[in-house]
């Protein structure tokens, strides 16, 4: 039997929900990124053009808020550590562990769109470095067979 596949997100039902008025551009950009996991080129011009915003405005709003992506990122986001206490504890070795089973860079998302790599300086939970966040979720005293169980489960 063939798994539900779910359904393709749509540029023009997201923007049909709004009144073209510029005062709906962060919205609809929130919508944009909360459905495609990323505001392509293409889709700020559409919605700049639906919302009667010039695309520098547009631009500046969505490279200034941290919560917008312009680049396609990965259906799962990786967050491996580095801030003092996981780079003594071996952070570095798991971020190469990544690189090289993912074959991306950090910052990198992977071809398939499945994995997203980005590196932080402070997760705050330095008691149980080194830490990894997958997703929502915590890996404490991570190392690089519990990583990989860990993403082998996604
Ligand atoms: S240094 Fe890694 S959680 Fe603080």
């Amino acid at each position: 039997m063939e798994g539900h596949k779910p359904k393709k997100p749509n540029i023009d039902t997201l923007m049909e929900k709004y009144p073209r008025h510029a005062q709906h551009l962060i919205s609809l950009l929130q919508d944009v990124q909360a459905a495609f996991n990323y505001i392509s080129p293409e889709n700020l011009n559409l919605v700049c053009d639906y919302v009667g915003v010039p695309i520098t405005q547009a631009w500046s709003i969505a490279t200034f808020y941290k919560s917008f992506s312009l680049e396609p990122k990965g259906e799962h986001e990786i967050k491996v550590c580095l801030g003092t206490t996981c780079h003594l504890k071996g952070g570095g070795r798991l971020v190469e562990c990544c690189e090289r089973d993912l074959g991306v860079t950090r910052g990198q998302t992977t071809e398939d769109l499945r994995f997203t790599l980005e590196t932080v300086n402070c997760l705050g939970t330095c008691a149980m470095a080194p830490v990894v966040m997958v997703d929502e979720d915590y890996l404490g005293g991570a190392t690089i067979r519990t990583l990989k169980k860990r993403l082998e489960k996604k």
